[in-house]
């Protein structure tokens, strides 16, 4: 070879190595993935998140095209890294395996801060897991999909997450959670697989999502505030919750949600606020549902303070959590029940300042119902069924 020549290839070796180097890209496939949908990958994952975590620079971690069987994985902080992306090109699969006992997450991630999850889809595999709760067999814990635990400033983008055997996503003791063009697809009969829960969290912003499950759409548990909804599509499930609340004497409150710009399609209810009927310091304030379109939901709007049950573990019968100042403006619709809109509040702490304006809900083309008891607040505009309060 020419002394030229030589050159040139070692220039061209010391580039890719520079440029390999340099490179903020990380593959799952460098970890030895197998990506079958079989074999388990979750061990090529964890090796994968590990080195992500721990390096100065700002990984982006690339799924590409494929089926990643991945058993309960906990993706752990604290990182070095200040900001992983993963590109989730390829699909996610728990196993459907009910016989072994499970963790309560499958996809968990504990202590991050400055993460980004772009696509992808999470196949949950919840079938089997549901037929043997339904049978009343004795099925472990079942996971919840995708679980953020004491996390901040994480972004998920365009995720899809399916059948998963609880929970879809969990916000748990996190901050500054966005979601953006979240879908979730599990059947109507499928139980407790809400599609976003949140609870001890706050600035949560939720835009533009479709969930059709069987539980809540999105439930908001205690110590939630500073959250926003946004452009959401729920049904089939049980719509928006907030709630349960109240099953404990000292409990954080919900404060300052606002929800916005949402449909729901058939499902068991609409706006819901329910606490359990017990002793407890709890509160919900500051709460505002606007723009909302009910289609064929049984029950439209409906604060519920006296849960309990089959009954039990509810010695006061009353419930301790104040509700304060919710305002339900343009909700309309219809109600596949007469009464499209019901306070039940607490003896001891009634609800105070709720505010309606402009509500029209109809119950099969004729007038529908509103039902008060211990509920004050205010009426404006045109308010169907009549306010109550
Ligand atoms: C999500 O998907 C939509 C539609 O494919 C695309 O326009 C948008 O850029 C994506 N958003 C992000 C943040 O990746
Ligand atoms: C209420 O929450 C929103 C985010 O949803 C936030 O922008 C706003 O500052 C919060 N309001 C108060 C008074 O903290
Ligand atoms: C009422 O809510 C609907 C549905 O979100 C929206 O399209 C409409 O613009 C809202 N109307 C007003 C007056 O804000």
């Amino acid at each position: 070879m020419e002394p030229l020549m030589d050159m040139k290839y070692v220039l061209l070796i010391i580039l890719s190595l520079l440029f390999t180097l340099g490179s903020a890209d990380t593959y799952v496939t460098q970890f030895g993935t197998k990506a079958d949908g079989k074999s388990d990958d979750s061990e090529a994952f964890t090796k994968a998140w590990n080195s992500a975590c721990n390096s100065d620079n700002s990984i982006t971690l690339q799924v590409p095209a494929g089926n990643y069987l991945l058993y309960p994985t906990t993706f752990g902080g604290p990182c070095k890294s200040k900001k992983i992306t993963i590109n989730l090109e390829g699909n996610l699969l728990a196993s459907a395996d009910i016989n072994k006992v499970e963790d309560e997450s499958w996809l968990r991630f504990e202590n991050v801060e400055g993460l980004e999850i772009n696509g992808g889809v999470l196949d949950g595999k919840g079938a089997r897991y549901w037929l043997c709760k339904e049978d009343g067999g004795d099925c472990h814990v079942g996971a919840k999909s995708l679980v953020f635990n004491k996390c901040k400033n994480v972004r998920v983008n365009n995720l899809t997450s399916m059948n998963s055997k609880m929970f879809h996503i969990v916000l748990d003791e996190s901050e500054g959670v966005r979601v953006y063009g979240l879908k979730v697809r599990a059947p109507a009969n499928s139980l407790n697989t809400d599609g976003i829960h949140v609870e001890g969290s706050s600035d949560v912003l939720i835009i533009d999502a479709n969930i059709q499950t069987g539980d809540d759409c999105i439930s908001i548990g205690p110590g939630t505030h500073d959250m926003w909804v946004e452009q959401v599509t729920c049904g089939p499930g049980h719509g928006i919750s907030i709630g349960s609340l109240g099953q404990y004497l000292d409990e954080p409150g919900v404060q300052n949600v606002t929800v916005k710009n949402v449909v729901f399609h058939g499902t068991t209810n609409g706006l819901r606020i329910k606490t359990w009927a017990r002793k407890s310091n709890g509160f919900v304030k500051e709460i505002v549902f606007d723009g909302v379109v009910m289609n064929d939901v049984e029950n439209p709007i409906i604060i519920d303070q006296n849960y309990c049950p089959h009954g039990q573990d509810c010695p006061d019968q009353i419930s301790g959590v104040q509700i304060s100042g919710v305002t339900y403006k343009n909700v309309t619709g219809t109600s596949t029940t007469e009464v499209a809109m019901t306070f039940d509040c607490s003896a001891s702490n009634p609800c105070r300042e709720i505010e309606l304006e402009d509500v029209d809900l109809t119950y099969k083309y004729q007038k529908a119902q509103a039902s008060c008891i211990y509920a004050e607040g205010t009426a404006a505009g045109v308010v169907t069924p009549p306010s109550c309060l």
